[in-house]
């Protein structure tokens, strides 16, 4: 199993890794032999889509419920912190942009919200009066990104490319998911949402487009 090679880096929970390449190596090769990258690609795009939709959910209660211009006044929203990933905008840009460097920089993206997201689920329950849904939620995406991350590997592999090892821009910040003044915990937790929800689309959004462009030969519409 090529998969094995791919993984980069040593520091993440075995648990959830086994459970993962479970999940995909019963994907990734059916007793008929293994599975087609028309079906990769379908399965990447259900879960990526999904976890947009989480990710869109897990922002909009959070606005509904915390949002309040007292506690926003006076900060000013940062840069997401996977800001310095490269990614095409124009159509023009995208169109001249390498399916391998596109599921690069994705993956990268991935990488770089493990960290952010296990902080984000463990403040959830800091939150007052936030609902079993919410961690739920947060949890869900924290799950499926790394499944999507293995994914994406399995599809980047399967043009015998592999991630190049590097480092996943940090989030700074996060300390102040467990601060104890209620406003800055907000403000971190709004911030870290706001730009989770930014990401999760963008992924879902390219791999939709490179679907699109692998399997279709770009004759598709987007949903
Ligand atoms: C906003 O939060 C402040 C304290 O953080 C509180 O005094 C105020 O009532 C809140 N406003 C709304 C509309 O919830
Ligand atoms: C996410 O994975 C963890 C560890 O495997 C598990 O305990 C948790 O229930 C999962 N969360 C969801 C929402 O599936
Ligand atoms: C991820 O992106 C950052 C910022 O562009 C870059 O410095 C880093 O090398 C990338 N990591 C990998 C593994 O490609």
């Amino acid at each position: 199993m090529p998969l094995a090679l791919t993984l980069p880096n040593a520091g993440i929970c075995m648990l959830l890794l086994v459970s993962n390449l479970l999940l995909w190596e019963h994907v990734a090769s059916k007793p008929t032999g293994p599975m087609s990258i028309e079906d990769l690609y379908y399965r990447v795009v259900d879960q990526s889509h999904t976890t947009y939709y989480l990710a869109a959910d897990l922002y909009h209660e959070f606005d509904m419920k915390y949002f309040n211009s007292s506690w926003i006044k006076d900060r000013r929203l940062s840069l997401c912190h996977t800001a310095s990933i490269h990614t095409p905008e124009s159509r023009e840009e995208i169109h001249e942009t390498k399916t391998e460097d596109l599921l690069k920089a994705m993956i990268n993206i991935s990488h770089a919200w493990e960290e952010p997201l296990r902080h984000l689920v463990s403040a959830v329950p800091t939150l007052p009066g936030a609902s079993d849904k919410m961690l739920k939620r947060a949890s869900a995406v924290k799950n499926r990104t790394r499944v999507l991350q293995e994914g994406m590997k399995i599809i980047l592999s399967r043009s015998h490319k592999e991630v190049e090892k590097g480092a996943y821009p940090a989030c700074s910040g996060l300390a102040d998911l467990q601060s104890s003044d209620e406003d800055t915990l907000r403000f971190a937790f709004y911030g870290l949402v706001r730009c989770l929800k930014r990401d999760t689309h963008k992924i879902d959004t390219y791999l939709k487009m490179l679907r699109c462009r692998e399997i279709f030969y770009n004759e598709c519409f987007f949903e």
